[in-house]
């Protein structure tokens, strides 16, 4: 968590509408590039969505775990757990035919051993077990205050289905929480990840473009940057602090997005303590600090690319607004323009597909590429040359 998380005002608002409702229409993706900050704006709702008496359950997806339906749903039963198990319930509730004095059913608490045993003695398949406890514990939750729930799952770019493997518990997920919603429980998804996230989750299932609010969140304005810098040194009596110059440099170089403010900051800070005590004039030592990030933060993602795909890269770097996004008709023009030996418009789409699996690239729903990590553009001029021969 950043010591002041700047800007997002508008994140928050569009999070505030979402909470008021009470029959789920809509649920929300937050969606952005690596370092933009959609993990610390995730912490930063559970607070605001609790405030407005809602439950919150969730983790983060990381994990491999969740290729299969089972381990989805019980990975969801585990999240849901934390909200039931201070919850008492009849179980089991039925009584046996055939007794004259009737069975007091037990009382016990709604904990995951009992959320298993509903999911595994329901009948059919994994989504209508899991629809089978989530209904369940709406039945229980009903009668509580506090009866709303958010599951929230960070990194959910990794959930997906596998047809060779025939596990699907990306669709299930969807399915099944399109049923509940239908039936008016009120559970409501959260699901932040990377650019794919979203044109994924209607590759699975169509219904999810109705079903999602898209909320993309990128680089902080100039001013949010100049207050993601100022406020914490400001706020907490800092023994050193920045110059508007200073403030200037790191706006520019980081271009206002998240992870690079901090890590130059704290780079800068560093250096500023130590510069403090020699009655030596202060400045921002940025190409040094540049040489590290471009060690620390892309090295290790452009050591993996084969030659070929750098150049390819590198004439991407080159194609204007690369940085927002390029076509391949822009990227084969430039290509023709810079390199000896081009690429043909089939070719680059191949390996356009390949940066994209690595991770380097990403298609967006309107058919236009962008670089999946940002200011990689930048990174690729500043230290790659294409071969001359
Ligand atoms: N709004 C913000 N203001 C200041 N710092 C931020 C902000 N958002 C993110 N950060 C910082 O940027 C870095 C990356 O944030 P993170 O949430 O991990 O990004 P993501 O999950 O999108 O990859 C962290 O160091 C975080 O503290
Ligand atoms: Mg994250």
């Amino acid at each position: 968590m950043p010591p002041y998380l700047a800007g997002r005002h508008q994140e928050y608002e569009e999070f505030g509408r979402l909470l008021k409702q009470t029959t789920i229409l809509e649920n929300m993706v937050l969606t952005g590039l690596r370092g933009v900050g959609k993990t610390v704006l995730l912490d930063t709702l559970k607070p605001r969505a609790m405030q407005q008496g809602w439950l919150w359950a969730g983790t983060d997806m990381s994990e491999s775990a969740m290729v299969s339906e089972e381990t989805m749903a019980l990975r969801l039963l585990a999240d849901l757990t934390v909200i039931t198990s201070s919850l008492t319930v009849e179980y089991p509730a039925p009584q046996r035919v055939g007794f004259s004095v009737p069975q007091e059913p037990i009382q016990v608490r709604l904990s995951y051993d009992v959320l298993v045993s509903i999911f595994t003695s329901t009948p059919g398949l994994v989504v209508d077990k899991l629809k089978a406890v989530l209904e369940f514990a709406w039945q229980h939750l009903q009668a509580q205050e506090r009866r709303r729930v958010i599951f929230a799952y960070d990194e959910a770019q990794n959930l997906s289905d596998n047809a060779t493997k025939e596990q699907f518990p990306l669709s299930v997920l969807l399915d099944v929480f399109q049923s509940i919603q239908k039936k008016g429980i009120p559970f409501m998804l959260l699901l932040t990840g990377l650019p794919t996230l979203f044109p994924k989750l209607v590759e699975a299932r169509t219904f999810a473009e109705r079903m999602f609010r898209v909320v993309t969140i990128g680089r902080l304005s100039d001013d949010e940057s100049k207050e993601a810098i100022a406020v914490p040194i400001k706020r907490d009596r800092c023994p050193v602090s920045f110059s508007t110059e200073s403030v200037n440099i790191i706006c520019q170089e980081s271009a206002g997005y998240p992870y690079f403010i901090q890590f130059i900051c704290r780079e800068v800070f560093d250096v500023f303590i130590q510069q403090a005590g020699t009655g030596e004039p202060m400045g921002v030592p940025i190409d040094a600090i540049q040489r590290k990030l471009d060690a620390d933060f892309f090295a290790g993602r452009w050591a993996r690319v084969p030659d070929r795909q750098r150049e390819l890269l590198w004439v991407i770097s080159n194609v204007e607004h690369a940085e927002e996004e390029f076509t391949i008709q822009e990227l084969v023009a430039r290509a023709k323009e810079l390199l000896i030996k081009g690429f043909s418009p089939s070719h680059a789409n191949q390996m356009l597909v390949r940066l994209a699996d690595q991770g380097l690239i990403y298609k967006n729903r309107l058919g236009k590429y962008s670089f999946a990590v940002p200011l990689l553009g930048s990174f690729i001029r500043r230290n790659y040359c294409p071969p001359t021969e």
